[in-house]
């Protein structure tokens, strides 16, 4: 496979679940006249239903391998801002096929900043259901080395939707100069 130059590679952002992907994402997409991809979207088109109701119907293995399909469709697509689901880095294959061919920026906030936002996540996250505040912060911590497998961090702590996505753009801008 040929090697998918900077500037025409995929942007992929990864963190867990409910850090902004996908409003960040969006936001990086218009900036950068791109379109936009959320995977738990087009995971949702396919089975015509929200991850949680895969989940408690079809089971978690058959939401991953799905996902991993999706991803490894995408990221051969230029020019694109893709959001992942917060597990989809649980996988190794999809690391392996993100760094291969897409930049990938990971949107890192603390656990501090991020059990504000619990209320608003429980429902719809699968992975929450059923677990206590510790467990949470368990999968939370247990899942932080999957995203070290990124090209550039983005601390989102107390930053606006806006003041992230203009750091995606001016650090991207910087890189297809230096690295043109
Ligand atoms: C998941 C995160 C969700 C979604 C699914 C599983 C996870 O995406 O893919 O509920 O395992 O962390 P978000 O990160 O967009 O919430």
């Amino acid at each position: 496979m040929n090697k998918i130059p900077l500037k025409e590679q995929s942007i992929v952002l990864i963190g867990f679940m409910g850090v902004g992907k996908t409003t960040i994402g969006q936001v990086v997409a218009q900036k950068l006249y791109r379109d936009f991809i959320d995977i738990d979207e087009e995971i949702e088109r396919r089975f015509q239903m929200p991850p949680r109701d895969i989940f408690a119907k079809y089971g978690e293995t058959v939401f991953r391998q799905h996902e991993k399909e999706i991803i490894f469709e995408m990221c051969h697509k230029r020019l694109k801002v893709i959001s992942l689901g917060g597990g989809a880095f649980l996988q190794k294959e999809i690391q392996d096929i993100c760094l291969a061919t897409t930049t990938i920026f990971f949107l890192d906030l603390t656990w501090d900043k991020w059990k504000d936002r619990i209320g608003l996540l429980i429902d719809s996250r699968p992975v929450l259901q059923g677990k206590n505040m510790d467990e949470i912060k368990q999968l939370f911590d247990d899942r932080q080395p999957i995203y070290e497998q990124h090209h550039s961090r983005v601390i989102t702590d107390d930053q606006e939707v806006e003041e992230v996505a203009d750091y995606i753009v001016d650090s991207l801008k910087l890189a297809w100069e230096l690295y043109a």
